[in-house]
């Protein structure tokens, strides 16, 4: 059985929402899933997962979330290699659309450097996921689980 790890950051809530709906969903392919919130994500939290899956809104000036710098600062000494990643954003994109998700974006890019590889492409939500984004969700997911690394 295949497992994953979502390490994700939410301030008011919408990303913690995605990060749960993405853990039913991997659930629904029968892969174990564990969810680490950002204050508890150090380098070994994906070290035992197969899937590697961040999600994680975007704050000022399209930076990464505080609580998320370090895991993302120390993320490309990592070794990845043989793992499957994937990441998702929330951010908002009529108030902040030159940064739309621009942490995301720097997490997809960044996991290039530790050996594992994209499973999926990024998933950019805006604010709170809505029925019209469960697709990509799902779509997500399912890529992500039937991708061999
Ligand atoms: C002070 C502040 C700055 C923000 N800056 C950005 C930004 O640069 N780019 C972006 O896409 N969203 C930005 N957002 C929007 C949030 O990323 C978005 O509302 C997201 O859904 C929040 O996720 P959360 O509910 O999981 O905390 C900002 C929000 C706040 C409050």
């Amino acid at each position: 059985m295949k497992n994953a790890t979502i390490v994700y950051a939410s301030l008011t809530g919408n990303t913690e929402e995605i990060a749960e709906f993405l853990v039913d969903e991997f659930k629904s392919h029968d892969v174990e899933v564990e969810l680490i919130e950002a204050d508890d994500a150090d380098e070994d939290s994906f070290a035992d997962a197969d899937i590697c899956v961040v999600a994680t809104f975007t704050y000022t000036d399209g930076d990464v979330p505080d609580d998320l710098e370090d895991f993302f600062e120390e993320l490309p000494d990592q070794d990845l290699a043989g793992k499957v990643f994937g990441v998702v954003g929330s951010g908002d994109d009529d108030m902040h659309h030159a940064t739309f998700c621009n942490a995301a974006i720097e997490f997809d890019k960044t996991f290039e450097k530790t050996g594992a590889v994209r499973g999926s492409e990024l998933v950019k939500i805006d604010n709170a996921y809505d029925d019209d984004d469960v697709p990509a969700l799902k779509a997500f997911v399912k890529n992500v689980v039937e991708f061999e690394a």
